[in-house]
């Protein structure tokens, strides 16, 4: 995360240097600006010109799908109407010998309405949309604004009831375009290599999707590709088919998962698999250029598992595992169940428990808008300061300590504004919060508030709110002062002010 992190290091010593680390799972990657990106903005842009569907086509305005689900910072994200309750991903990806390979194939959203819907959106930025129909039924099909598929069943969807729509398309997927602190976001991919960074909004670049971490859903992910590549991605390897173009790989991931968690690693490919604790099977991705540095960094994968679960309770899902792509990121991002790394990331411990921890703290329980991202940031730095604690490193106090001292974390981590979903103050004044949390509650009441808040919401998402109503329950008394000044206000309050 810019210069200031490393120059932070030499000011308070360790502490800082985990700060500096840690941070760098939100360090910005420079080296992605090329050709491509113009390719795939003028994509966009003939996609845009589709005329939209009029005001006048005689739909009653309630019976008509939302545009977005009401994100605070993101408004065209997610859709409202409906509840995904599956996805299935049917992908051929062909290679691209001089720039980004393609796809083709075709998505299925199996989701419940939640009103009568004549019409209702997904989320897809580009690609060519060939065919849609809903409940096998040919649908009308519309593109609107940058992100917007508009679709009108042949016949209108009662209140409460399934259907499935399936979207036939192809076409270059391409991030979605820069956006101060959260880059471009999407499906990323050198014609050789593929790996998806979707957070926050970046899921559509790909599929047509409910984009949003308010409609978790299960996934099933069969992405074909030629002989000589290999492919991984969340869940579980269910199985592997041959065919004429290549071998389809079949992953399922029933837990439920929001959209900017999903991952599908395509390469020459290291899968290695290993007995976690508990016997929780863990799977590594490793791009074979880096295999033997990248098993040698993730060896204490198992022992984080058992540390985390010690204090948070049972790691959440059926697997777990990493992906080291042979590329340096400049981040890493706890994509569900196969979190992802590049050789810089993946030699920094901390930033490894950081995106293990987010698989309770985000993806078990994941954020109700972009507005609660410290739900997520500021508990996984907290996490990596609990590791070092409980391994014999300084205590979360100490490094509280010293983040604290430094100063300057003067962006609210409740409400830091959409252009800065990764500010140092959501990591790190969110991580100093919850210390202040836990000196006020003590260890007994705080990390019981840490364990209920997982059983009460796991599988869900859940608001900031939520998470101060929970803490006023478990401490039984009003906590609003330390969450305002903590959370709210514009600067940061003196942790000697909280002792
Ligand atoms: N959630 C990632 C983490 O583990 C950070 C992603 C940063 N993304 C970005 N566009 N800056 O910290
Ligand atoms: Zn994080």
């Amino acid at each position: 995360m810019r210069l200031r992190a490393g120059m932070r290091a030499s000011v308070v010593g360790l502490a800082a240097v985990l700060a500096a680390a840690a941070s760098a799972a939100c360090a910005e990657r420079s080296d992605r600006v090329d050709g491509d990106d113009l390719a795939g903005g003028a994509e966009r842009d003939r996609a845009a010109t589709t005329a939209p569907p009029g005001p006048d086509d005689g739909l009653a305005a309630e019976a008509v799908g939302a545009a977005g689900v009401g994100d605070p910072y993101f408004p065209d994200a997610g859709n409202g109407g409906y509840d995904v309750a599956r996805y299935v991903l049917d992908l051929a990806w062909t290679p691209g010998s001089d720039g980004s390979g393609r796809i083709e194939g075709t998505t299925r959203v199996e989701a419940t309405a939640t009103q009568p819907l004549a019409r209702f959106h997904l989320d897809l930025a580009g690609l060519d949309v060939a065919e849609v129909t809903v409940d096998g039924e040919p649908a009308t099909v519309a593109r609107e604004g940058e992100r917007e598929l508009v679709i009108t069943p042949a016949t209108p969807i009662d209140d409460g009831a399934e259907f499935a729509a399936e979207v036939r398309y192809s076409g270059v997927p391409e991030p979605l375009p820069n956006r101060a602190d959260v880059l471009e976001p999407g499906w990323i991919d050198d014609g050789q290599e593929v790996h998806v960074l979707a957070e926050p909004d970046g899921a559509a670049t790909f599929f047509p999707v409910n984009d949003h971490p308010s409609d978790k859903a299960a996934y099933e992910l069969r992405i074909t590709v030629p002989d000589g590549f290999e492919v991984a991605a969340n869940g579980r390897l269910a199985e592997r088919v041959p065919g004429e173009d290549g071998t389809t790989w079949v992953y399922e991931a029933p837990e439920p998962m929001a959209s900017y968690l999903i991952q599908v690693v395509i390469g020459d490919l290291e899968l290695v698999e290993e007995e976690g604790p508990g016997g929780l099977p863990l799977r590594h991705a490793f791009d074979t250029d880096i295999a033997e540095v990248a098993r040698g960094a993730t060896a204490r994968t198992g022992e984080m598992v058992e540390v985390l679960a010690d204090l948070f309770g049972p790691y959440p899902f059926a697997t777990y595992g990493t992906a080291v792509v042979d590329d340096s990121l400049g981040l890493a991002l706890e994509t569900q169940t196969l979190a992802i790394f590049g050789p810089d990331t993946v030699l920094d411990e901390s930033i490894q428990v950081h995106e293990l921890a987010h698989q309770w703290f985000g993806n078990h329980v994941s954020p109700a808008t972009w507005q609660d991202i410290w739900l997520n940031e500021g508990f996984a730095v907290y996490a990596s300061w609990l590791w070092e604690e409980e391994t014999g490193g300084l205590s979360a106090a100490e490094i509280a300590a010293a983040v604290a001292a430094e100063g300057g974390f003067d962006r609210p981590p409740a409400d830091p504004g959409a252009d800065h979903l990764f500010d140092e103050s959501v990591y790190f004044r969110g991580a100093v919060t919850l210390h202040v949390l836990r000196r006020e509650l003590g260890d007994g009441a705080f990390f019981r508030l840490l364990r209920t808040w997982l059983e009460r919401y796991g599988g869900e998402a859940a608001s900031t709110a939520d998470f101060e109503a929970l803490a006023a329950e478990v401490a039984g008394r009003d906590l609003s002062d330390l969450f305002d000044a903590w959370l709210r206000d514009d600067t940061m309050p003196d942790l000697d002010d909280w002792s």
